[in-house]
């Protein structure tokens, strides 16, 4: 197993990608603490690692409240006796162009996807700090770090923010032996994307046209990729950003002119 005797705590746990990631890392032999908003999503992912034989701890938390995320990493310490990895994946997306984009919209969404991001990863690293050897973060990003599509600017905005988050924080403590990384995924098959697939199943294959492969992903291929950066096989890997999207970005797919 390759996470044997590590902690992990994975934010928005309790469903798509988080969820995924929190089974994919148990499965390693981690000890896994899932941190949501909504409790119900979090109980089961912890239910799908206990009954897969794993350990792992399920905390109700707003992310976008600096509190909140001290809390989390606290509270994971107080029950497993130590942090060595934190995969930050809460998020939330708003999907309006900017002209509609209220200050509401706004202060949510940099809530939980930037500032949420940032205070969990201070106070891992003040935790990592503490231990004194080493740790891992793991920051989920998005090809929308690097390009836009229509109708999600400030969801773009933040997975920007995101990937500069992981290079200066790479930078920061890299000679403390905390490694920072970033995955960027293309689109992922999760409730995140439920209202675009709403639309019909002419949606689904659109996006997967996007995609080089020819089809959308699936959380289990992203958590693959965080068990990688998690583990000491990306010991020479810091501020990586990590592409994992089936070729959206080899090309030019986003300029085909698929209308979403
Ligand atoms: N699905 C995709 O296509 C895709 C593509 C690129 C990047 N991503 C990124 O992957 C990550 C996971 O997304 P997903 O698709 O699995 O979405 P999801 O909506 O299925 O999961 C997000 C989780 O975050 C939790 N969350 C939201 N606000 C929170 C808060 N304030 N405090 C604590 N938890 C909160 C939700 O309850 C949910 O469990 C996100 O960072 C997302 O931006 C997703």
């Amino acid at each position: 197993m390759r996470l044997e005797n590590r902690v992990a705590l994975v934010t928005g746990g309790g469903s798509g990608i988080g969820r995924a990631t929190a089974l994919r890392l148990a499965q390693e032999g981690a000890r896994v603490a899932v941190a949501d908003i909504q409790a119900d999503d979090g109980h089961e992912t912890v239910r799908q690692i206990e009954a897969a034989g794993g350990a792992g701890l399920m905390i109700q938390a707003d992310l976008a409240q600096v509190s909140e995320t001290e809390r989390a990493v606290q509270a994971t310490v107080e029950q497993f006796g130590q942090l060595n990895i934190l995969v930050n994946n809460a998020a939330v997306m708003v999907e309006k162009p900017i002209t509609e984009t209220t200050e509401a919209d706004w202060d949510r969404i940099t809530g939980v996807n930037l500032k949420g991001t940032f205070f969990c990863a201070k106070y891992a690293i003040l935790q990592f700090q503490r231990q004194g050897s080493g740790g891992s973060i793991i920051n989920m990003a998005s090809v929308n770090s690097f390009y836009a599509e229509g109708g999600i600017a400030a969801y773009a905005t933040t997975k920007g923010g995101i990937a500069q988050l992981t290079r200066a924080l790479a930078i920061d403590h890299s000679a403390e032996g905390i490694r920072v990384n970033a995955i960027c995924p293309g689109w992922i098959e999760t409730p995140m994307n439920a209202n675009f697939f709403a639309q019909g199943p002419h949606i689904r294959e659109q996006a997967g046209r996007l995609h080089a492969i020819g089809r959308i992903g699936q959380p289990e291929e992203i958590a693959n990729a965080v068990l990688y950066l998690a583990s000491d096989e990306a010991s020479f890997v810091t501020g990586t950003l990590l592409t994992v999207d089936g070729g959206f970005s080899a090309g030019l797919a986003p300029a085909l002119g698929v209308v979403l």
